[in-house]
């Protein structure tokens, strides 16, 4: 159990790495999730007039899709633990012209908003790191309010990441602590369901959102796994960079074709209501 010292310096870590990965997740990332974006704001059905909150909403998503759906009237507010994060979704807000979101610098084990205030909180791909903040989201929701959440499939479904994790896996010093955090957790068969239902949310209902990440060749699939997964991983793992690179290159050759590289991935989305 890692003590309070611990826990701080763990959340510092994520805050750096999350704020140095901020610019290229908006330029890589980003995109491969724009089917996934889709999927939540259908499903969330924001309406005019309508309140939002997006839970660690990197630089923008689905925030900035919400913020036209709930005008005229309606509001969202959007935070992150990174204020890189939060200065891109700025950025972008101003660039759209839109004045009805804004976007802070929050942790989501320290929210700090009345109880009852949002008719929708959404999260993609943040509430599920930390589980145990489902409970306080479903107070900020006002009676009848509704949580759209996102987590990752299970390894299967999340084929692209975990033969990156396999392969970079090789090289991580054997004494090296079991990571602290299983994310693929509320990936697996009713975990999400149960995760909403113990938190009290009632209507729970759970999908699998089935996408595929596509790059133009192996080698663009092992810079982008190696820029996602490998820049924070220890240095026994860096150093091996250029091997770890033309492994990935190897196992993804199974689902590339002569001018793609298409590998399935999929999300589970879960809705409950307060
Ligand atoms: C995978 S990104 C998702 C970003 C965005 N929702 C999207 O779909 O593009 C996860 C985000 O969660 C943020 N995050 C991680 N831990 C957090 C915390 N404790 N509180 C708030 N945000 C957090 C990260 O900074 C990062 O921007």
């Amino acid at each position: 159990m890692p003590d309070q010292t611990d826990a701080r310096s763990m959340k510092d870590a994520a805050k750096r790495s999350w704020g140095a990965f901020a610019e290229q997740y908006a330029k890589d990332v980003t995109p491969q999730l724009e089917p996934l974006y889709q999927v939540i704001v259908d499903r969330a059905g924001p309406k005019p007039g309508e309140r939002v909150l997006d839970i660690g909403s990197g630089p923008g998503r689905p925030a900035l899709d919400i913020a036209k759906r709930v005008a005229p009237g309606g509001h969202v507010t959007g935070f992150d633990l990174a204020p890189r994060m939060v200065s891109l979704a700025r950025e972008t807000a101003g660039e759209r012209g839109l004045e009805n979101v804004e976007f802070l610098e929050m942790d989501m084990e320290a929210m700090g908003f009345p109880d009852c205030c949002f008719d929708l909180a959404v999260s993609n791909y943040a509430l599920f790191m930390r589980p145990e903040v489902i409970p306080s989201v479903r107070r900020l929701l006002k009676p009848g309010g509704r949580l759209v959440v996102t987590a990752w499939g299970d390894e299967q479904a999340m084929l692209a990441h975990s033969l990156a994790a396999n392969v970079m896996g090789k090289y991580m010093p054997t004494n090296s602590p079991p990571p602290p955090r299983d994310n693929y957790a509320l990936g697996r068969k009713g975990a999400l369901a149960k995760a909403l239902r113990d938190a009290g949310f009632t209507r729970v209902h759970t999908e699998q959102a089935s996408f595929a990440y596509r790059f133009s060749t192996p080698g663009q699939y092992a810079d982008y796994m190696w820029d996602l997964l490998g820049r924070s991983r220890p240095p026994e793992v860096q150093a091996h960079v250029g091997e770890i690179k033309a492994e990935l290159s190897a196992a993804v050759a199974p689902f590339a074709s002569r001018d793609r590289v298409e590998v399935p991935f999929a999300a589970v989305l879960g809705i409950g209501y307060r």
